[in-house]
């Protein structure tokens, strides 16, 4: 999807969504969802909490690889616009040389959506405002 489409999708989920959970895009039921699909495809990598697991992500390992990083607002997934999120998970990092299995196919775009949202729900509000001013900027023509 386009940069710029994303503006219109993720204002109106913050404006008006009456089942959003503490004013964020997403809604509770998403999150029950999120909750579910994140235990059984990214918690065994990623932490059951989205915490990591490994001592320090930024540190590739015997192998030379990356660690998962924690998802849970520590590291730096919170870089990334929710389009690119999305595409994390749909592509995987194989063809850039990581590790993380691509779930296109595996998760549809509504299951992808679902365990970002849980994810996300353990980011400080503080983490989360600042993710979302990149959106903002990203929609404008930023770079991601
Ligand atoms: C087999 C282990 C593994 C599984 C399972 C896995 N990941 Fe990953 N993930 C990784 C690794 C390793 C990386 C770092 C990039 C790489 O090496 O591909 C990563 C990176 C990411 C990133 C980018 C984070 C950043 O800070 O840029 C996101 C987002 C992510 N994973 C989400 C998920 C979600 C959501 C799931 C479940 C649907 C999942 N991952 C399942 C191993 C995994």
């Amino acid at each position: 999807m386009k940069k710029w489409l994303w503006i219109f999708f993720l204002l109106p989920l913050s404006a008006c969504n009456s089942s959003a959970s503490d004013g964020r895009w997403y809604t509770t039921a998403q999150l029950e969802t999120g909750k579910v699909l994140f235990a059984r495809h990214c918690a065994a990598c990623h932490g059951e909490q989205a915490q990591g697991l490994a001592k320090n992500w930024r540190k590739k390992d015997a192998d030379g690889f990356y660690p998962p990083p924690p998802l849970n607002g520590t590291a730096h997934a919170w870089h990334h616009p929710l389009p690119t999120l999305q595409h994390v998970i749909q592509q995987g990092g194989v063809a850039q040389g990581g590790r993380m299995p691509r779930f296109s196919g595996k998760l549809s775009e509504q299951e992808q959506l679902a365990v970002i949202a849980w994810f996300q729900h353990y980011w400080l509000d503080d983490v989360y405002r600042q993710w979302m001013q990149r959106q903002t900027v990203n929609a404008q023509g930023g770079t991601p």
